[in-house]
């Protein structure tokens, strides 16, 4: 998910990003203004899809960070209950305009303050964590938790590298161990075969349950 232009030459003329913060909802709208999002899936992960017909009652699931939020109309559509947020505009503008019925289902809010509609049961991670930088992963954490109750699942796609630049910031597997396993336990881990570009070969699918 290379949040900065490819370099010149290798394509078209890169776009010329004035933001440089990813904490910020102007660094996600000056990218998705630009559709440069090449962290999009443009489609829902086969093992959401697996994971979704596996599970036999619906689970109320929040997305956070959701972007164009194509998990959000598979989930509606499956009857879970769901509720998106992304803190840009820009993201929130384009997943409205691609979930039509469903639209009302995503809201322009901050992970960090918003109070979910409804009591929880599944949180959805995909791409969130690793927008984000690695200092903020113990508040992202501590959030999740408190907005889990115990038994509730946190389900989705961890991106795993070293490097130190980003967008995406990638996790050492020891070190998100350590910052979940307090709270969670690791029920589910398995490789991922239908990845971006961006994320490929470098991401796994996880469930963690909430103590
Ligand atoms: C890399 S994008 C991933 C979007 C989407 N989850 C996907 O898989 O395509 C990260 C998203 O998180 C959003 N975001 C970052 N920090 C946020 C926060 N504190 N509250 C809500 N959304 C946030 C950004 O606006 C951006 O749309």
């Amino acid at each position: 998910m290379p949040t900065e232009p490819p370099e010149a030459g290798k394509g078209l003329p890169p776009p010329v990003f004035a933001t440089r913060d990813p904490a910020l909802p102007e660094f996600w709208s000056e990218r998705f203004s630009h559709r440069f999002t090449p962290w999009d899936r443009a489609g829902v992960p086969q093992h959401l899809l697996q994971f979704v017909a596996a599970t036999g009652t619906p689970l109320a699931t929040l997305i956070p960070g959701c972007g164009a939020g194509h998990e959000v109309a598979f989930l509606a559509e499956a009857g879970w209950p769901v509720c998106a947020i992304d803190f840009s505009p820009a993201a929130v503008a384009a997943a409205h305009a691609a979930l039509g019925k469903w639209a009302a289902l995503v809201v322009q809010a901050d992970f960090f303050s918003f109070t979910p509609p409804m009591p929880l049961q599944m949180i959805y991670e995909r791409a969130f964590l690793c927008a984000l930088p690695r200092a903020t992963w113990p508040r992202i954490v501590g959030r999740y938790a408190e907005l889990l109750p115990a038994g509730a699942l946190l389900a989705g796609f961890f991106f795993f590298d070293g490097g130190l630049r980003g967008p995406p910031f990638g996790a050492d597997p020891a070190a998100l161990a350590a910052l979940l396993e307090p709270s969670f336990v690791l029920r589910d881990d398995q490789p991922v075969a239908d990845s971006v570009a961006a994320f490929a070969g470098r991401e796994r699918w996880q469930v963690w349950q909430r103590r």
